[in-house]
Protein backbone atom coordinates (compact mmCIF):
# COMPACT_ATOMS: atom_id res chain seq x y z
CA UNK A 1 0.00 0.00 0.00
CA UNK A 2 1.66 3.38 -1.07
CA UNK A 3 2.28 5.44 2.17
CA UNK A 4 0.11 8.18 3.17
CA UNK A 5 1.09 11.40 1.83
CA UNK A 6 2.39 13.82 4.45
CA UNK A 7 -0.13 17.26 4.31
CA UNK A 8 1.40 20.17 2.96
CA UNK A 9 2.49 22.73 5.76
CA UNK A 10 2.82 26.41 5.54
CA UNK A 11 5.86 28.42 6.47
CA UNK A 12 5.87 31.99 7.39
CA UNK A 13 8.77 33.90 7.84
CA UNK A 14 7.71 37.44 8.94
CA UNK A 15 5.48 38.54 11.79
CA UNK A 16 3.03 40.61 9.60
CA UNK A 17 2.27 37.11 7.45
CA UNK A 18 1.79 34.99 10.66
CA UNK A 19 -1.67 36.62 11.93
CA UNK A 20 -3.55 37.06 8.86
CA UNK A 21 -2.17 33.35 7.88
CA UNK A 22 -3.45 32.29 11.73
CA UNK A 23 -6.91 33.91 10.87
CA UNK A 24 -6.77 31.56 7.51
CA UNK A 25 -6.23 28.70 8.96
CA UNK A 26 -8.71 29.00 12.00
CA UNK A 27 -11.51 30.00 9.55
CA UNK A 28 -11.02 26.91 7.49
CA UNK A 29 -10.98 25.14 10.16
CA UNK A 30 -13.35 26.37 12.18
CA UNK A 31 -16.55 23.21 12.63
CA UNK A 32 -19.24 24.02 15.53
CA UNK A 33 -18.51 26.22 18.54
CA UNK A 34 -15.27 28.32 19.27
CA UNK A 35 -12.32 27.57 18.04
CA UNK A 36 -8.99 26.57 19.43
CA UNK A 37 -5.39 27.41 18.54
CA UNK A 38 -1.95 25.35 20.31
CA UNK A 39 1.23 27.02 19.82
CA UNK A 40 4.57 24.86 20.00
CA UNK A 41 7.55 27.37 20.71
CA UNK A 42 10.54 25.65 19.33
CA UNK A 43 14.19 26.35 18.76
CA UNK A 44 14.36 23.75 16.15
CA UNK A 45 16.53 20.27 15.67
CA UNK A 46 13.28 18.70 16.52
CA UNK A 47 13.24 15.18 17.83
CA UNK A 48 10.68 12.85 18.80
CA UNK A 49 10.29 14.71 22.18
CA UNK A 50 8.95 17.54 20.16
CA UNK A 51 6.87 15.07 17.74
CA UNK A 52 5.64 14.70 21.31
CA UNK A 53 4.36 18.29 21.70
CA UNK A 54 2.98 19.02 18.47
CA UNK A 55 0.72 15.91 18.48
CA UNK A 56 -0.16 16.75 21.66
CA UNK A 57 -1.48 20.51 20.37
CA UNK A 58 -3.04 18.87 16.99
CA UNK A 59 -4.78 16.35 19.28
CA UNK A 60 -6.51 19.28 21.52
CA UNK A 61 -6.49 22.39 19.04
CA UNK A 62 -8.40 23.04 16.12
CA UNK A 63 -5.03 25.31 14.49
CA UNK A 64 -1.73 24.24 15.20
CA UNK A 65 1.40 26.53 15.15
CA UNK A 66 4.98 25.84 15.90
CA UNK A 67 7.63 28.45 16.17
CA UNK A 68 11.35 27.90 14.87
CA UNK A 69 13.61 30.62 16.80
CA UNK A 70 16.73 29.91 17.83
CA UNK A 71 16.62 32.66 20.20
CA UNK A 72 20.07 34.46 20.94
CA UNK A 73 18.70 36.15 24.46
CA UNK A 74 18.58 32.79 26.46
CA UNK A 75 22.38 31.85 25.46
CA UNK A 76 25.14 32.56 27.73
CA UNK A 77 27.64 31.01 25.61
CA UNK A 78 28.40 32.58 22.16
CA UNK A 79 29.69 29.00 20.94
CA UNK A 80 26.61 27.26 22.02
CA UNK A 81 24.62 29.51 20.42
CA UNK A 82 26.74 28.91 16.97
CA UNK A 83 26.67 24.76 17.55
CA UNK A 84 23.13 25.10 17.83
CA UNK A 85 21.77 22.66 14.90
CA UNK A 86 19.50 24.63 12.78
CA UNK A 87 17.44 22.43 10.64
CA UNK A 88 14.89 23.97 8.96
CA UNK A 89 13.62 21.71 6.15
CA UNK A 90 13.71 18.44 8.53
CA UNK A 91 12.22 20.12 11.31
CA UNK A 92 9.20 21.52 8.91
CA UNK A 93 8.63 17.53 7.36
CA UNK A 94 8.64 16.59 11.22
CA UNK A 95 5.95 18.81 12.27
CA UNK A 96 3.79 18.40 9.19
CA UNK A 97 3.74 14.42 10.07
CA UNK A 98 2.83 15.38 13.63
CA UNK A 99 -0.85 17.81 12.83
CA UNK A 100 1.33 21.39 12.45
CA UNK A 101 -0.65 23.12 9.79
CA UNK A 102 1.94 26.41 9.93
CA UNK A 103 5.63 27.26 10.99
CA UNK A 104 6.59 30.41 12.12
CA UNK A 105 10.36 30.78 11.33
CA UNK A 106 11.86 34.23 11.79
CA UNK A 107 15.75 35.24 11.15
CA UNK A 108 17.00 36.88 14.38
CA UNK A 109 16.36 40.75 12.33
CA UNK A 110 12.90 39.70 11.96
CA UNK A 111 12.34 38.70 15.71
CA UNK A 112 14.85 41.90 17.15
CA UNK A 113 14.55 44.19 14.21
CA UNK A 114 17.75 47.04 15.42
CA UNK A 115 19.40 44.76 17.63
CA UNK A 116 18.41 43.09 20.95
CA UNK A 117 15.21 44.26 23.12
CA UNK A 118 16.39 46.89 25.56
CA UNK A 119 13.06 46.05 27.43
CA UNK A 120 12.96 42.14 28.61
CA UNK A 121 10.84 40.52 30.95
CA UNK A 122 12.48 39.72 34.04
CA UNK A 123 12.07 36.02 35.60
CA UNK A 124 12.45 36.82 38.45
CA UNK A 125 13.20 34.30 41.87
CA UNK A 126 12.07 30.98 40.58
CA UNK A 127 14.50 31.58 37.70
CA UNK A 128 17.55 32.23 39.87
CA UNK A 129 18.01 28.49 40.94
CA UNK A 130 19.09 25.45 39.53
CA UNK A 131 19.70 26.06 36.12
CA UNK A 132 19.16 29.81 36.69
CA UNK A 133 22.30 29.26 38.90
CA UNK A 134 24.22 28.00 36.27
CA UNK A 135 23.15 30.18 33.62
CA UNK A 136 22.63 33.06 34.70
CA UNK A 137 19.93 35.76 32.60
CA UNK A 138 18.84 32.55 30.53
CA UNK A 139 15.61 32.44 31.95
CA UNK A 140 14.88 36.52 31.00
CA UNK A 141 15.62 35.47 27.60
CA UNK A 142 13.63 32.75 27.47
CA UNK A 143 10.29 34.71 29.19
CA UNK A 144 10.95 37.52 26.57
CA UNK A 145 11.03 35.50 23.71
CA UNK A 146 7.89 33.35 25.31
CA UNK A 147 6.23 36.66 25.66
CA UNK A 148 6.66 38.13 22.11
CA UNK A 149 5.88 34.50 20.30
CA UNK A 150 2.90 34.32 22.23
CA UNK A 151 1.74 37.84 21.50
CA UNK A 152 2.43 36.86 17.94
CA UNK A 153 0.42 33.83 18.06
CA UNK A 154 -2.33 34.90 20.05
CA UNK A 155 -6.08 34.51 18.06
CA UNK A 156 -8.26 36.71 17.40
CA UNK A 157 -12.18 36.79 18.69
CA UNK A 158 -14.44 34.74 17.23
CA UNK A 159 -18.47 35.75 17.33
CA UNK A 160 -17.77 37.79 20.42
CA UNK A 161 -15.43 34.70 22.26
CA UNK A 162 -12.02 35.03 22.59
CA UNK A 163 -10.11 31.67 20.68
CA UNK A 164 -9.06 29.34 23.27
CA UNK A 165 -5.41 29.40 23.44
CA UNK A 166 -2.52 26.67 24.64
CA UNK A 167 0.68 26.90 24.48
CA UNK A 168 3.15 23.65 25.27
CA UNK A 169 5.98 22.87 26.33
CA UNK A 170 8.17 19.67 27.25
CA UNK A 171 8.34 18.84 30.82
CA UNK A 172 11.74 18.16 30.33
CA UNK A 173 12.86 21.55 30.64
CA UNK A 174 10.82 21.44 33.98
CA UNK A 175 12.21 24.74 35.24
CA UNK A 176 11.20 26.36 32.23
CA UNK A 177 7.77 25.17 32.66
CA UNK A 178 7.25 26.15 36.28
CA UNK A 179 8.69 29.87 35.18
CA UNK A 180 6.44 30.15 32.27
CA UNK A 181 3.52 29.32 34.14
CA UNK A 182 4.55 31.84 36.81
CA UNK A 183 5.21 34.31 34.06
CA UNK A 184 1.94 33.93 32.63
CA UNK A 185 -0.11 33.80 35.94
CA UNK A 186 2.04 37.07 37.32
CA UNK A 187 1.07 38.98 34.02
CA UNK A 188 -2.28 37.55 32.61
CA UNK A 189 -1.58 36.22 29.48
CA UNK A 190 -4.46 34.61 27.99
CA UNK A 191 -2.96 31.54 27.51
CA UNK A 192 -3.28 28.08 29.04
CA UNK A 193 0.32 26.25 29.72
CA UNK A 194 0.35 22.76 28.94
CA UNK A 195 3.42 21.07 29.71
CA UNK A 196 3.92 17.28 28.20
CA UNK A 197 5.99 14.64 29.15
CA UNK A 198 9.60 13.48 28.79
CA UNK A 199 10.12 10.84 25.95
CA UNK A 200 13.20 8.73 26.27
CA UNK A 201 15.27 6.54 24.57
CA UNK A 202 14.62 3.08 25.06
CA UNK A 203 17.60 3.08 27.70
CA UNK A 204 16.17 5.79 29.54
CA UNK A 205 18.33 8.56 27.95
CA UNK A 206 16.12 12.12 28.00
CA UNK A 207 15.86 13.24 24.50
CA UNK A 208 17.49 16.20 23.46
CA UNK A 209 19.02 18.16 20.91
CA UNK A 210 22.05 18.43 22.20
CA UNK A 211 22.52 14.21 22.90
CA UNK A 212 24.01 14.80 19.22
CA UNK A 213 27.13 15.67 20.41
CA UNK A 214 27.87 12.85 22.79
CA UNK A 215 30.20 10.60 21.83
CA UNK A 216 29.08 6.88 22.58
CA UNK A 217 31.39 6.41 25.26
CA UNK A 218 29.54 9.82 27.09
CA UNK A 219 26.06 8.56 25.67
CA UNK A 220 26.60 5.55 28.06
CA UNK A 221 28.03 7.21 30.73
CA UNK A 222 24.64 10.18 30.40
CA UNK A 223 22.53 7.28 31.42
CA UNK A 224 23.21 7.03 35.32
CA UNK A 225 21.48 10.51 35.01
CA UNK A 226 18.31 8.09 34.29
CA UNK A 227 19.31 5.63 36.45
CA UNK A 228 20.05 7.65 39.86
CA UNK A 229 16.49 9.11 39.33
CA UNK A 230 14.68 5.77 38.41
CA UNK A 231 16.00 5.38 41.77
CA UNK A 232 14.25 7.90 43.68
CA UNK A 233 10.88 7.42 41.43
CA UNK A 234 11.25 3.63 42.65
CA UNK A 235 11.84 4.46 46.33
CA UNK A 236 8.95 6.94 46.19
CA UNK A 237 6.45 4.33 44.34
CA UNK A 238 7.32 1.99 47.52
CA UNK A 239 6.66 4.56 49.87
CA UNK A 240 10.28 4.13 51.23
CA UNK A 241 12.21 6.74 52.46
CA UNK A 242 14.38 8.94 49.65
CA UNK A 243 17.73 9.34 50.85
CA UNK A 244 18.58 11.37 47.66
CA UNK A 245 22.13 10.85 48.58
CA UNK A 246 22.67 7.22 47.38
CA UNK A 247 20.93 8.95 43.82
CA UNK A 248 23.86 11.40 43.99
CA UNK A 249 26.79 8.49 45.04
CA UNK A 250 25.26 7.12 41.79
CA UNK A 251 25.80 9.41 39.42
CA UNK A 252 29.32 10.54 40.69
CA UNK A 253 30.71 6.75 40.27
CA UNK A 254 30.60 7.86 36.83
CA UNK A 255 34.08 9.19 36.02
CA UNK A 256 32.78 11.29 32.73
CA UNK A 257 29.87 12.72 34.49
CA UNK A 258 30.37 15.90 36.25
CA UNK A 259 27.44 16.50 38.35
CA UNK A 260 25.72 19.99 39.13
CA UNK A 261 23.12 18.94 41.05
CA UNK A 262 20.47 16.46 42.15
CA UNK A 263 17.89 17.08 44.23
CA UNK A 264 14.36 16.56 45.39
CA UNK A 265 11.95 19.35 44.99
CA UNK A 266 8.66 20.97 44.95
CA UNK A 267 7.19 20.73 41.25
CA UNK A 268 5.26 24.30 41.50
CA UNK A 269 8.28 26.06 43.24
CA UNK A 270 11.33 24.21 42.84
CA UNK A 271 12.36 24.62 46.63
CA UNK A 272 14.04 21.26 47.73
CA UNK A 273 11.62 19.31 49.82
CA UNK A 274 11.27 19.33 53.33
CA UNK A 275 13.74 17.19 55.19
CA UNK A 276 11.65 14.97 56.95
CA UNK A 277 10.75 12.84 53.21
CA UNK A 278 14.10 12.23 52.58
CA UNK A 279 14.34 9.74 55.67
CA UNK A 280 11.17 8.80 56.61
CA UNK A 281 8.54 7.28 54.53
CA UNK A 282 7.88 9.25 51.13
CA UNK A 283 4.54 10.49 50.72
CA UNK A 284 2.81 13.28 48.51
CA UNK A 285 4.53 14.44 45.36
CA UNK A 286 7.85 15.45 44.60
CA UNK A 287 10.11 16.18 41.26
CA UNK A 288 13.64 14.79 41.47
CA UNK A 289 15.91 17.08 39.51
CA UNK A 290 19.37 16.18 37.66
CA UNK A 291 21.74 18.31 35.55
CA UNK A 292 25.16 17.50 35.24
CA UNK A 293 27.99 18.08 32.04
CA UNK A 294 28.92 15.28 30.15
CA UNK A 295 31.78 15.35 27.80
CA UNK A 296 30.87 18.92 25.93
CA UNK A 297 27.29 18.81 26.69
CA UNK A 298 25.35 20.21 29.49
CA UNK A 299 22.18 17.12 30.26
CA UNK A 300 19.38 18.13 32.62
CA UNK A 301 16.51 15.50 33.60
CA UNK A 302 13.66 15.13 36.26
CA UNK A 303 10.67 12.57 37.34
CA UNK A 304 7.53 12.83 38.80
CA UNK A 305 7.94 11.38 42.15
CA UNK A 306 4.33 9.80 43.67
CA UNK A 307 3.47 7.30 46.09
CA UNK A 308 1.41 5.02 45.57
O1 LIG B 1 12.47 25.08 25.10
C1 LIG B 1 12.89 25.71 24.11
O2 LIG B 1 13.16 25.15 23.04
C2 LIG B 1 13.09 27.23 24.23
O3 LIG B 1 13.54 27.58 25.49
C3 LIG B 1 11.85 28.02 23.85
C4 LIG B 1 10.69 27.73 24.80
C5 LIG B 1 11.41 27.68 22.43
C6 LIG B 1 12.14 29.52 23.90
O4 LIG B 1 13.16 29.86 23.01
Amino acid sequence: MPAEPVPAIEIVRTRAELQPAIARHLAAKRGPGTPALGLVPTMGALHAGHRALAEAAAAENDVVVASVFVNPLQFGDATDLERYPRTLDADAALLAEAGVDLVFAPDVEEMYPGGEPEVRVVAGPLAQKWEGASRPGHFDGVCTVVSKLLHLAMPGGFDGARAAYRAYFGQKDAQQVAVVRRMVRDLDFPVEVVAVPIVRDADGLALSSRNRFLSEEERDAALVLSRALKLLEDRASAHEPLNPDDAEALVRSQPLVELDYLDVVDPNTLEPLAFACRETPFTGEALAIVAAAVGPVRLIDNMPLRAR
